[in-house]
């Protein structure tokens, strides 16, 4: 039995409580909160789970793990104090705020032989892995570009921009699929309501082998958007996160035939044609399972059978990577930046 102590418990806290309460093999021990109202929500609906202001009551030894859902500016100190008193830790996303943070909090875990966790939910979702099936067995030819959309009427948020609060979703999803980083980045993004904290990012990434893909971010959009479209030689692929039909696969594309022969020698109208093809839209059954649910298993079960984890502290120090960099573009109005390749780190998973 795990012994799971839990931090922050305001929006998203309670999906990680509801997730952590229907496990067999840990328990919640305590949930700290600073906020009155929030504590009595969990009094109220859990009455039997202790709660306290003070996070430093989850740092005692009858706490195995400490679960962070803060604000992101909290949660490199928070989780730096849960690991130097050997806690197991699952932290929201973004794993920090800067690359400088996210690899002291890896060394950190190393050091006391712990497990980091970036809670990266979309790599434990059943159609994000399907994506990466079909694309891995070449079904969609050679991959040209992908464009990923994130956006939605709010939350607005006050401590980080749309970049930082949305994004993180869509690299995890990018890199997972593509099993490489990006080697530049450039991002535009505009802050209408708070100034200084933009509420629409328009990022761009560059991917080895010219790929390209494009994220759009934002709060202050009518619609709820969670899809992305990947293209490629073969076919076409939607993921849409808010549609019953989760995977699209578009048996579509544009293939360039040799004309010359048809034509004969002589004709200089073009050598070749594009010769467009549509046929079948397929929409596979996928089982679905709250990936939120797959991710509180995994944490747990990789503590207990010190396994490596999916989404470790290298993962989230690869998104920070890249969010760092697009940061730095933002501040150069849309410049292109070089993202450096990052060492191996050997993590503690
Ligand atoms: N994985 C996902 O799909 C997903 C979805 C939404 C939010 N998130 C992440 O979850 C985290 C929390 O987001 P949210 O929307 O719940 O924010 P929120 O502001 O609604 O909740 C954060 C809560 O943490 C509490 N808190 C802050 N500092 C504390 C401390 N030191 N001790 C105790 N409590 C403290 C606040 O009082 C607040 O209630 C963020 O990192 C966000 O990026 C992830």
């Amino acid at each position: 039995m795990v012994n799971v102590g839990l931090i922050g418990c305001g929006y998203w806290g309670p999906n990680l409580l509801r997730n952590f309460l229907e496990l067999s093999n840990c328990q919640i021990k305590a949930i700290a909160e600073l906020d009155d109202s929030r504590i009595d929500y969990l009094n109220q609906k859990f009455p039997s789970l202790p709660t306290t202001k003070d996070y430093r009551d989850l740092m005692n030894g009858s706490i195995d793990a400490v679960v962070i859902a803060t604000q992101p500016r909290t949660h490199y100190s928070l989780a730096k104090e849960a690991l130097q008193n050997k806690k197991h830790v699952l932290v929201e996303k973004p794993l920090a705020m800067s690359v400088a943070q996210a690899r002291e909090l890896i060394e950190l875990a190393n050091k006391h032989q712990r497990k980091l966790m970036v809670g990266h939910t979309f790599e434990y979702s059943e159609p994000v892995r399907l994506l990466k099936k079909y694309m891995h067995s070449e079904e969609i030819g050679r991959l040209y570009y992908l464009y990923s959309q994130r956006v939605n009427f709010g939350i607005v948020r006050q401590d980080v921009n749309a970049l930082w609060n949305l994004a993180p979703h869509d690299i995890s999803i990018i890199l997972y699929l593509l099993e490489k980083m990006p080697v530049m980045v450039s991002a535009k993004g505009v802050d209408f309501l708070q100034k200084g904290i933009e509420d629409i990012v328009f990022m761009v990434l560059h991917f080895p082998d010219d790929v390209i893909a494009h994220v759009h971010v934002s709060w202050l959009d009518p619609n709820k958007v969670r899809r992305m479209t990947l293209v490629g030689s073969e076919k076409m692929i939607v993921y849409d996160d808010v549609s019953d039909a989760k995977i699209k696969i578009y048996d579509k594309g544009i293939k360039k035939q040799n004309i010359t022969e048809s034509l004969g020698r002589y004709d200089d109208f073009g050598q070749y044609q594009s010769i467009k093809f549509a046929g079948d839209v397929i929409l596979p059954k996928i089982d679905l399972v709250e990936p939120l649910k797959n991710e509180c298993a995994h944490f747990i079960e990789c503590i207990q059978q010190d396994k490596d984890l999916l989404t470790g502290g290298d993962n989230g120090l690869r998104v920070v990577h890249v969010l760092e960099a697009a940061s730095r573009s933002m501040r150069q109005d849309g410049k292109n930046v070089a993202i450096e390749p990052l060492e191996t780190f050997v993590t503690a998973e």
